[in-house]
């Protein structure tokens, strides 16, 4: 869709080459729900005259039948696009608007002020040049007018214009636009804006927005529109280094290798040094080849395939960057995270984090500190809660490619996804590789797990034992244990109650600490394996997430896990320790099965419900099915 323009009937070729060379500004607009960014959004489109007309038609229709404005036009309807928004009255996604006018193109990024909508608004502002914060005259600064801030600055939105609308509600009084200012700019002292320009408007009355309005004679500054159409945001991207993220390797026939991806930053030309990670290797630029033919050079957002003077091995996930400054790699960082899950960060679980082109297992090691949105200060926590932000250090299975966030913004950012529920919870922004991460090397020793393994003359494995407290977890490892050691074999029993005496002392029974008391055993019950012993583990195990955590630090084979089934009733009823009465009584919180969640295995090795079967023959059974498959012989 174009603005008229006169030029369009004279002469259209003079036209579409005038467009094509108009600068770009991609904005945002945020606030707080009924501040009026969808009737802002709708008026910039209606007064610049780019609603078709069918359009228009429509929305008479609607305001008449739906509208919060009596008769006149809700122009706040032309952005609610979805019907169900329409009904509640929020905008719940983000939407992407085009328009143009004479001078420029643009794209609006119109995001929800819900406060638990807080991850569009992230998102649009991850591509975003400027932003417009709007601020209903009336309410003033309020919680969600500093927490969206706090997140624009966070991820690089440099250019702000303070939009304080709803003046004609406040008589278009100059003392409370200026107050309104004052704390802003007060509270913003504190954040990365490079500007922020303050406006009076009416969204609804059109003051200020595309010509200056007659009612604030006090306000010396520019309308809207027109300092859209003109305001200097060229972010300097020329300083940003060649990115290709390789999506395949293009190899149609013998003659040709190439490699294709969209550049992420910088540009590259046709004889530049390139160099590819994780190889490290180098050559340098043969051709740019594009759907309209070869290139001498390309820039970011282009879909090229590079092909290269040289024939170094370069697959899939790989990462092609300038040759005299590339992309670094760690399997340790540190990172701001803004938390989207509806359900708290667990730091010690693993998520999938997804970068620019991998997608990799990575678990949180610290969370250094939360931020207050509204005072800015750092807080100490354990988790973070729906749109909270914190400053975490991230552990990751491998290594991924990275560049600092404030360097850039393709390739310094990453989302965390849920295993479980594949939605994603967090949005992160690399600040930098811990020194750590490059300091220690993995020690290549000469005595190997098997060797280790064939001196024992056994195969080593986990039988991980997980089921509610008083299953008889502990009872049938403990018989197990003993059939094993009169047989010869080497084992060692991780128990729960005794690990939390000793290396997990610190850790008590919520969500969070459970995560990191099984991260904890998985990894050292990992450690037992290499050294060639039979671990048996027996720990309440909650949650699928950490049992498959713990079930791939290993090998496949060498984790089985056994379900022990015995229901709740018999559990409780049995209550060896007396725990369960007390968790009926209240006086112990977070109880697993009374106020604490079990999630049973989904694929278990094994399943012994010990109210039907006798803890000595589930340990015989356990014992013939290491038998069977060759565990107890040999060596690995
Ligand atoms: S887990 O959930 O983190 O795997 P773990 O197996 O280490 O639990 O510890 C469970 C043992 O701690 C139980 O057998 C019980 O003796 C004791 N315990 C104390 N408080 C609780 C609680 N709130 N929930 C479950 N077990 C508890």
């Amino acid at each position: 869709m174009a603005h008229q323009s006169a030029l369009i009937e004279e002469d259209i070729l003079e036209y579409l080459q005038e467009h094509e060379n108009k600068s770009f500004l991609r904005f945002i607009t945020c606030g707080s729900v009924d501040d009026g960014k969808s009737t802002l959004i709708g008026r910039l489109l209606y007064d610049s005259k780019l609603i078709f007309e069918d359009q228009l038609a429509a929305l008479e229709t609607d305001s008449k039948r739906q509208g919060t404005q009596g008769d006149k036009i809700d122009l706040a309807l032309l952005v609610d696009g979805l019907a169900a928004e329409r009904e509640q009255g929020i905008t719940i996604d983000v939407a992407y608007r085009f328009f143009s006018t004479d001078r420029r193109k643009f794209i609006v990024a119109d995001t929800p002020g819900h406060e638990q909508y807080t991850r569009n608004m992230a998102t649009g502002a991850s591509t975003a040049d400027l932003a417009i914060v709007l601020i209903d005259a009336r309410s003033g600064v309020l919680t969600q007018t500093r927490r969206h801030s706090y997140i624009l600055s966070l991820l690089g939105v440099r250019q702000v214009v303070v939009a304080i609308n709803k003046m004609d509600l406040v008589n278009f009084d100059k003392s409370v636009f200026d107050a309104i200012e004052a704390e802003y700019r007060e509270f913003a002292r504190h954040l990365n804006f490079n500007d922020i320009v303050f406006m009076p408007i009416s969204a609804l009355q059109g003051d200020n927005i595309t010509s200056k309005s007659v009612h604030t004679p006090w306000y010396k500054g520019a309308a809207l529109l027109p300092y859209l159409e003109t305001v200097d945001v060229a972010q300097d991207e020329s300083s940003e280094s060649f990115r290709l993220p390789v999506q395949w390797v293009n190899r149609p026939n013998l003659d040709f290798r190439g490699f294709s991806g969209t550049i992420s930053s910088g540009t590259v030309h046709v004889g530049d040094e390139v160099v590819a990670l994780p190889s490290s290797k180098r050559s340098r630029v043969k051709e740019i080849v594009t759907y309209d033919g070869n290139q001498s050079q390309a820039g970011k957002d282009e879909a090229i395939t590079l092909t290269l003077t040289d024939e170094i091995d370069i697959s899939r996930g790989d990462i092609l960057c300038a040759g005299n400054d590339p992309a670094q790699q760690t399997d340790q960082f540190s990172a701001h995270l803004i938390w989207m899950g509806e359900e708290d960060l667990l730091p010690g679980r693993q998520y999938i984090l997804k970068t620019a082109n991998k997608s990799v297992p990575a678990n949180i090691t610290d969370l250094k500190h939360k931020i207050n949105v509204n005072t800015l200060d750092k807080q100490s926590g354990k988790t973070l809660t729906l749109n909270e932000v914190g400053l975490c250090n991230f552990a990751t299975s491998q290594p991924v490619f990275f560049d600092p966030y404030a360097e850039n913004r393709e390739t310094g950012s990453f989302i965390l996804i849920d295993r479980q529920t594949n939605n994603t919870v967090g949005a992160g922004m690399i600040e930098f590789s811990l020194r750590r991460a490059q300091n220690v090397h993995w020690q290549a020793l000469e005595i190997d797990r098997k060797a280790r393994a064939s001196l024992k003359h056994q195969k080593p494995c986990i039988l991980w034992f997980t089921g509610l407290s008083g299953s008889g977890k502990s009872t049938v490892a403990n018989l197990v244990e003993q059939q094993l050691h009169d047989l010869g074999r080497h084992t060692y029993i991780l128990d729960g109650d005794n690990v939390r005496h000793g290396l997990n002392k610190d850790l008590g029974f919520t969500d969070a600490d459970r995560v990191e008391n099984i991260r904890r055993v998985g990894e050292t019950a990992k450690l037992m394996i290499d050294s060639g012993l039979i671990v048996l583990v027996s720990f309440i195990s909650p949650f699928v997430s950490e049992r498959n955590m713990a079930r791939e630090l290993v090998e496949d084979g060498e984790f089985i896990e056994v379900y022990i089934s015995t229901p709740l009733e018999v559990c409780e009823q049995r209550d060896v320790k007396g725990l369960y009465a007390k968790a009926r009584r209240g006086e112990i919180k977070n109880f697993t099965g009374i106020d604490s969640d079990y999630e049973p295995p989904e694929n278990p090795e094994l399943v012994l419900d010990t109210s039907e079967i006798a803890a000595e023959a589930a340990a015989t059974q356990i014992v013939k099915y290491l038998e069977g498959r060759g565990y107890l012989s040999g060596g690995a």
